[in-house]
């Protein structure tokens, strides 16, 4: 698939996921396409754990049931490091959303579905459970739960406002 058909394609699905489990090299792929993302300073401050075992899908399920999580074979669990990259600027924030929009891209190229949980995962100090679950050390900010697996449904492409709404030329004219 082109990158355009992917970009056009892409959509954040929550579920139902068939049942079907993904190849290892497969989550590999997609992970990979994660650690390719641009990164301030190429700091690379964004670390990755593939969640592929049943057991810990259930566990991880039972603290997020949102999103798809409930029937999606694997996950993947973004995990950054706020150290600054230069004096006190950190861009993890940057970082782990320009691998997060990789994972999309990759997934939707392969066919699976995946959804962004990440505002969800700040109430209820849901991340830090998942951090506790996963052995993710203190030092380190669990930030993106993304559920993948075959959608049991089409994913939809969500309309977006037209470019005249959003993009001008030259000078700002919206
Ligand atoms: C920073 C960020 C945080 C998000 N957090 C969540 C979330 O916690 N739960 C959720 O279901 N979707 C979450 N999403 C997905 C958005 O809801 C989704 O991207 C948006 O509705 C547009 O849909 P689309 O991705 O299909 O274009 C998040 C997306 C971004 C970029």
């Amino acid at each position: 698939m082109d990158v355009f058909d992917a970009i056009n394609k892409r959509a954040t699905y929550r579920g139902p996921y068939k049942s079907e489990s993904i190849p290892q090299e497969d989550l590999k792929k997609i992970v990979q396409a994660a650690i390719e993302a641009p990164s301030g300073c190429n700091a690379q401050s964004t670390t990755f754990i593939i969640v592929d075992d049943a057991k810990v899908m259930r566990e991880l399920s039972a603290i997020m049931p949102k999103g798809g999580m409930d029937t999606a074979p694997a996950a993947i669990v973004v995990i950054a490091s706020t150290e600054p990259a230069y004096d006190d600027v950190s861009f993890y924030k940057e970082d782990y959303s320009a691998a997060v929009q990789n994972i999309y891209l990759a997934a939707t190229a392969m066919g699976y579905a995946t959804c962004w949980l990440d505002g969800v995962l700040r109430r209820d100090d849901i991340n830090k459970k998942i951090s506790s679950l996963l052995n993710i050390p203190d030092s380190l900010l669990t930030c993106v739960l993304l559920p993948i697996g075959i959608p049991e449904k089409e994913p939809v492409h969500k309309e977006k406002k037209k470019f005249a709404e959003r993009a001008c030329y030259n000078k700002y004219s919206l």
